[in-house]
């Protein structure tokens, strides 16, 4: 079983997903946290991001053995991820590692292309938006930072998102979209739950 999570930066898919998957005892796949080791890795001048070794496991993320996990989250590597994310040569080698990952028992992924590319066969896909100032008060309460700085920043990372050649940020087909502004973590996971219940 699959559950493809997709959607633009700060509409609550890390949260949401972690949370399904903790409530079915599904595995949670972050594909986001894949983009950001490449990005990190180039940030620190490796010679061969695509070589560095990536693993996610529990919540951590580590790259080359390296607990990275706080390490991907500053702006810049968010930037940056978005920029390393446009190149095919990227795509192709995280996609297939989510493939090979995602091939073994239940998983909820998410990212920009999971119901997309990834995994086009998901059981259930779900495309969270949420308006562009709900994303950055989330992102900024998360993080402290400036609501208007975050805003300004992932209208940037979104356009370059969805306006990039190769898998661009679109919801599939067949996604269900759900708007979570003003509605709860809770309220959002117990909708995708029932979505879950009648797939199953
Ligand atoms: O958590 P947030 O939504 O801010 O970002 P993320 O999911 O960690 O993804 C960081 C960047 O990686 C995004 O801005 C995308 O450019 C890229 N990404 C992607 O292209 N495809 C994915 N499946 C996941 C992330």
């Amino acid at each position: 079983m699959l559950i493809a999570i997709d959607g633009p930066a700060g509409a609550g898919k890390s949260t949401v997903a972690r949370a399904v998957a903790d409530a079915l005892g599904y595995t949670y796949l972050d594909s986001g946290a894949m983009y950001r080791c490449v990005a990190l890795a180039e940030l620190r001048g490796a010679e061969d991001p695509l070589r560095c070794a990536i693993e996610l496991d529990s919540g951590h993320v580590t790259l080359d053995g390296e607990d990275v996990t706080d390490d991907i989250r500053t702006p810049q590597v968010s930037a940056r991820a978005s920029e390393v994310a446009a190149r095919p040569e990227v795509r192709r080698h995280l996609v297939k590692l989510q493939r090979d990952m995602i091939g073994h028992g239940d998983y909820v992924a998410e990212g920009r292309d999971i119901g997309t590319v990834v995994a086009p066969d998901a059981e259930l896909k779900v495309f969270l938006t949420a308006s562009p100032e709900a994303r950055a008060q989330r992102r900024a309460a998360q993080t402290g930072a400036d609501p208007a700085q975050v805003l300004a920043e992932q209208l940037e990372r979104d356009e370059r998102d969805s306006t990039r050649e190769h898998s661009p940020l679109a919801p599939a087909g067949d996604a269900l979209r759900l708007d979570t502004t003003g509605l709860s973590v809770d309220e959002v996971v117990g909708r995708i739950a029932q979505l879950v219940q009648a797939v199953r």
